[in-house]
Parts: structure tokens; sequence; C-alpha cells
């Protein structure tokens, strides 16, 4: 019988998402298609936790170059701050690897562009890893949207609500500031804006914002530097201890010495610039019209999404926590226009997103796998729904909406955004 080749990858940025989902996890599932070979990251002792946590013998870089060139890995999984994934994304494919980004692939347009040029003059594949897709709710709703169910979508619904702990925790790191992040409309809501892009298998033409931050940074009553050393935690409703997270201790804690970065930084610092309460209406090409919220500092944590069509409505509200308790499948509701309503009852696979971590996981690692809804995810894909993040900061700056095409801008005729399913 002939043995199956396994792949060489590496990871870089090996903080919390690469240690579990790219790391110990995937080494767990999927070792007879991959084997892991380096790790990189600007911080060794993050770097060697990471290692202990997901135990294996391989070497570990601070330098990227000197990794490829060494290591010379088949396969490049990029884990690091957002700002920093174009960087990594064009070395590793100029080195002749294949690229997975986390989302949200980048946060510039200048840096999507440089992405995608690198991907069309190396000839190496991007994927960009939206796990939403592969949740079942949504790939249950994307089937019935092709089902023509409730005939052609002419608007969507669609509210995200993270809650006082997920959502605080955009608020104590690197995400708080638009620099690093683009914003939680970059950070976040490329899943969002992903799913949607996705669903209605368009591109968005024009979108339009407003966003504030009302709750976190400025607006706290008072404030520290870090929950760990503040004077308030007793009276503070956002304040951790990331001692109780040994994973988290193990990975920031003394790896903070080498690089200031704290995990439990406060929420109400002064210097943060992103918004948390925002909301957006997106027009898209084929005429959909979107309206869109996500909130971070919530009583629940899911999202309600709604497709209305000429022939009826979908209609879905995913807890994925909240302070009562819920069946463990989620309900979606198809509603037809003088018809019956039908209830489907969604079950909940065990794994991180509902089992959309694992379906991702397979998608990428095993080869040939039919990919039906289209649930795999490259650089356009990656593009689109950053360039719709972008355009949203960009109106709820300016007051008024704003056209994808004018922020895309040219591209010298190299046809970057050119559909190619
Ligand atoms: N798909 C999802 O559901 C999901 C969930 C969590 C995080 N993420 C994404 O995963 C990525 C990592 O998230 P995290 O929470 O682990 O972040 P993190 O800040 O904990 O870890 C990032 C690591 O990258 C390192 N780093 C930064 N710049 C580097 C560079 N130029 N070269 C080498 N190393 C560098 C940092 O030292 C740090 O150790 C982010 O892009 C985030 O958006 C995705």
């Amino acid at each position: 019988m002939a043995t199956r080749r396994i792949r060489r990858f590496a990871l870089v940025g090996t903080g919390h998402r690469a240690t579990t989902m790219w790391g110990r996890s995937l080494l767990e599932g999927w070792s007879d298609y991959v084997g892991l070979v380096a790790l990189c990251d600007l911080n060794p002792l993050r770097a060697e936790r990471s290692r202990d946590h997901i135990g294996v013998q391989v070497p570990i870089y601070t330098d990227f170059d000197q990794m490829m060139a060494e290591v010379k890995p088949e396969l490049v999984i990029v884990c690091t701050r957002d700002d920093t994934h174009d960087e990594l994304i064009v070395k590793a494919m100029e080195a002749g690897a294949d690229v997975i980004s986390e989302k949200p692939m980048t946060t510039t347009v200048a840096k999507i562009k440089r992405i995608l040029e690198a991907e069309k003059r190396t000839g190496r594949r991007l994927d960009v890893s939206f796990n939403y897709r592969f949740a079942p709710t949504s790939a249950r709703i994307k089937e019935l949207l092709n089902s023509g169910v409730i005939g052609d979508v002419t608007s969507v619904d669609f509210h995200w609500y993270l809650d006082t702990s997920h959502g605080a925790d955009y608020f104590r790191r690197w995400h708080a500031f638009k620099e690093h992040s683009g914003s939680l409309f970059v950070h976040k809501a490329t899943h969002h804006f992903d799913l949607l892009n996705w669903y209605l298998d368009s591109d968005p033409d024009q979108v339009s914002a407003f966003a504030d931050l009302k709750h976190y940074g400025k607006n706290g009553p008072f404030r520290g530097t870090r929950c760990r050393t503040c004077p308030h935690k007793a009276e503070c409703d956002h304040y951790v201890d990331m001692r109780e997270n040994p994973l988290y201790e193990a990975l920031y804690e003394e790896p903070s010495a080498l690089d200031g970065y704290v995990r439990d930084a406060c929420v109400f610092r002064e210097e943060i610039d992103i918004p948390d309460t925002m909301v957006t209406n997106v027009r898209y090409q084929n005429g959909v019209t979107v309206s869109y919220s996500l909130n971070t500092y919530m009583p629940i944590e899911g999202h309600h999404i709604a497709f209305n069509g000429h022939k009826g409505r979908i209609e879905l509200r995913q807890y994925e926590k909240q302070p009562w308790t819920e069946p463990p499948a989620d309900e979606i509701v198809v509603m037809r226009n003088f018809g019956p309503a039908e209830r489907i009852w969604v079950p909940h696979s065990s794994g991180g997103h509902y089992g959309g971590d694992d379906r991702l996981r397979n998608m990428l690692m095993k080869p040939g796998l039919n990919d039906e809804l289209r649930q795999r995810a490259g650089s356009r894909a990656g593009a689109m729904s950053v360039l719709c993040g972008i355009a949203a900061l960009e109106s709820s700056k300016r007051g008024s909406p704003v056209a994808i095409s004018e922020i895309w801008g040219e591209d010298n005729g190299i046809g970057l955004l050119d559909r190619i399913d």
C-alpha cells in the first residue's frame, strides 16, 4: 500500500490560536496529513511555551527568513497580529510555500494588493481560515438558500453579539488599536462580511456605517494598567484573573518580560481607539441590501440572521453563550409566504464553533475533499471581506456612504479581484 505524503508545515506567531487550533489540535487529528517542522515567533519564550503545549521537538526561530531558508516548509500557517500577516504571507509564498492565513487576511488596501499580487506572481495558494462558513448552521442555511425555498433574496438582517467576556477581550490587547487590527470592522466583522459574501454569492458595492466607542476605553469609570496589578479589582466588572487559565498564563505572563505584551491590559485605557458599537448597511452588486450590527458588551454571545426573499424568510437565532438554558441544537425557521413554516433543528457538534473548526481543518488538510458548498475560502474572499470592513470604518469617519470601488482604486490592470470561481 502506498504511504501518504505528509506535508511539512511551520507555524508563525505562537500565541493561543496557533498553539491550540493549528498546533496541538491539528496534530492530534490530522498527523496523517501534516507534520510540524518549525515554530517562529518574535518572542522565543512564548514559542518555547507553545512548543511545550503542542508536545513536539522542533526548532524555534525568531527570524522568519532564516526559518524559511533552513527548514523549507511546504506550508506556513500565519497566526501573528493581523497587521503583520501580509509581510509573512508574501515572504512565505516567495520562498515557495503555500499559506494558510488566520483571519483577517490583512488590514489595509495596500496590504491586500500586495498579497494578491504575490500570490499571482508566485503561483502559490493562500487559504483564509473562515471557520464560520463550516459551522453546521451556516452550511444548512447555505443549502436552504441554494434550494431556492425563499426565492431570490432581497435583503438580510444580521446582528452579532459579543458578550462582556469575549467582547471585552478585544479591548485587552492589540485588537484595541486600528493600526494593529483595522478595528473590529476588520478584525471581527471579516467573519461576518465573509459569511454575507458567501451566502449571497455577490460582492459588496456600497457601505454606510456609524460607529462609536461607548463602553470601553475612555468611557470607563476608572482605569489601571492591567488587571493583575489593578487597584480597582474589587469594583471592576471586567476584572479577570489570567491565572485561572494555565495556558494563557504560560504563553503570556513570563514571556511578557521580553516584549511587554500582557494578556490582561485594562479595557478602560484612555488610548483605545476602536469603536465598540457599530451599525452598517451594505448594498450588494446583485441588489441585495443588508443591515448589520456588532455590539461588544452584551449579556449574550451569538448572532441573529434573517434572509428575506420574494417567497419567504429564513431565520436563525444562534446563542453561543446566554444566561438561560438552550437546547443542544439550533433552530432555523423557514417561513413561506402564503404557506407553512418549517422548524429545522441543527444539532451542535463538539469542538470549536460547533464543529466548524474541525470541518475547516478537514477541508484544508485532506486532499481532494468535495466542496459542494464552496466553503473553502481563498485570498479573494479574504480580500472582499476586509474591503467591506475598511469601507465601513471609512464611512463611519466620513459620515457618508463609501463605494468599494473607490477604496480599491487602481490595480494597474492586473485584475487582482477578477472572479476566479
Ligand atoms: N478564526 C478564528 O476564529 C480566530 C480566533 C482567534 C484568533 N484568530 C486570529 O489568529 C491570529 C493570532 O491570534 P492570537 O490570539 O493567537 O494572537 P496573539 O497576539 O496571542 O499571538 C500572536 C503572536 O504573534 C507573534 N508575532 C507578532 N508579529 C510577529 C512577526 N512579525 N513574526 C513572528 N511572530 C510575530 C507575537 O509575538 C505573538 O506571540 C490573529 O490574526 C487572530 O485574528 C482567529
